[in-house]
């Protein structure tokens, strides 16, 4: 019998995309035979509200010293949190006394090398040891670890109580997220603020972005389930601010309750959720008949482009191309390759399709017909930059909101 995460009520899910390999698990020709695969099922939880894998593979399978995920792949995103550094520190620190910021799954470093650069106090939480090796090379204090409340306590005696608390993109990952809640409660002052983003359910439902649900994703949250888990450490959500990021993520700022005023975007954002019945199960089972449809006209598309003799391949090989491609049945039948721009993928093969990821150089040289852009949640710096591709008569292929060729 399978429970919830978070309120350990029973849980059945409304669908499964089928058996999958490690969405970041990018493999070598010798590691086929013992790659690992898992069931890919979303469930959602109608007594707290919160959508969740059933299966997930352990944390060490998915976070390790071959991480293939580093932040600082896009300008964009770099940007971004240039940004929101910028914001904590002028919103939230501005009048605290040799503040001390704390970010979990902090990767390469790409938000704490901006408080490093203005020697503020801060401590990077990373277990994968190839990206916080990134992170300690730009002078970012980082801790190679998981997070729980044990290491909260550690940091709490090695370096007090924290102002900030953040994390990017990283919460959604965390399968023991209860625990997390009260680690982060020990550790952040009862002034303190917890401020995280992650993809948003309400824009998976809306775009049938299904390719947000992969392994590491063990929760797709809304600003109703975010309410619901962190009330039971002391924390509201004060704010909750849309994103453009991943294709529509949101950012929500907790507090200790009742100690700041409640943001009306909460209430709006709450409201909205009613209107997208993102608290009924007809929805996922909308969700679910929306998926099949995409899945049957994605595959048909790329059967057809490849019977009229067309070179077809992948743009960027995203955690979520894993879900796409093999719950689609997607084979390199259809895709000759998939560039990106990570050097740790380049030389290895997608997760479970096993189509060979190359350099981006490969698609940059030699123009294919069709590119199936994997990377849809960056698809202005992409078409930005690849301006000749379109100009040569090349063509995009996207999935999210439809599929279509553009
Ligand atoms: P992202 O959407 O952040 O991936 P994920 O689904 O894993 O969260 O995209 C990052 C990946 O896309 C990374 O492998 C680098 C690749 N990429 C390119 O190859 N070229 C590009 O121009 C961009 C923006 C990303």
């Amino acid at each position: 019998m399978n429970h919830c995460r978070i309120c350990h009520k029973q849980l059945s899910p409304f669908m499964s995309f089928g058996k999958m390999p490690i969405a970041n698990g990018f493999l070598t020709q010798q590691d086929f035979a013992k790659e690992q695969f898992f069931e890919l099922a979303p469930a959602f939880c109608n007594n707290c509200q919160m959508l969740q894998i059933i299966e997930q593979p352990a944390p060490e399978a998915m976070f390790h010293e071959n991480y293939a995920f580093f932040s600082q792949t896009s300008a964009h995103m770099t940007k971004h949190f240039a940004t929101l550094a910028n914001q904590i520190q002028t919103d939230y620190l501005s009048t605290t006394r040799n503040p001390f910021i704390v970010e979990l799954g902090s990767n390469d470093g790409i938000l704490l090398q901006h408080f490093a650069k203005a020697n503020i106090r801060h401590l990077g939480i990373e277990p994968s040891a190839n990206v916080a090796k990134v992170a300690q090379q730009h002078g970012v204090n980082t801790l190679t670890t998981f997070f729980t409340t044990k290491v909260a306590e550690q940091i709490l005696n090695t370096y007090g109580a924290a102002d900030i608390i953040t994390a990017s993109n990283v919460m959604c990952h965390l399968p023991n997220l209860l625990d997390i809640a009260e680690g982060i409660a020990l550790l952040l002052k009862p002034t303190g603020y917890l401020i995280f983003e992650d993809p948003y359910l309400g824009d998976v439902i809306e775009k049938t972005s299904y390719d947000q649900i992969y392994d590491e994703h063990v929760f797709l949250f809304s600003v109703n389930s975010v309410a619901n888990t962190f009330s039971k450490v002391g924390l509201e959500i004060i704010d909750a601010i849309c994103q453009p990021t991943h294709g529509g993520s949101m950012r929500y700022i907790l507090a200790t309750k009742g100690k700041n005023p409640i943001h009306h975007r909460v209430t709006s954002q709450l409201h909205y959720e009613e209107t997208l019945k993102l608290q009924e199960i007809n929805t996922y089972l909308n969700f679910k008949k929306n998926c099949e449809h995409s899945k049957e006209q994605l595959l048909s598309l790329l059967d057809n482009l490849i019977a009229e003799n067309h070179k077809v391949v992948g743009y960027a090989a995203t955690s979520k191309s894993t879900t796409v491609i093999n719950y689609c049945n997607i084979t390199t039948k259809h895709l000759q390759y998939i560039c990106d721009t990570t050097p740790i993928k380049q030389g290895k093969f997608s997760p479970g399709a096993h189509i060979p990821i190359t350099a981006y150089e490969t698609f940059a040289n030699n123009y294919p017909d069709y590119a199936v852009l994997f990377a849809w949640n960056h698809a202005k710096e992409i078409f930005a930059k690849e301006q000749n591709y379109n100009q040569q008569g090349g063509k995009w292929l996207t999935f999210v909101p439809n599929v279509k060729i553009l």
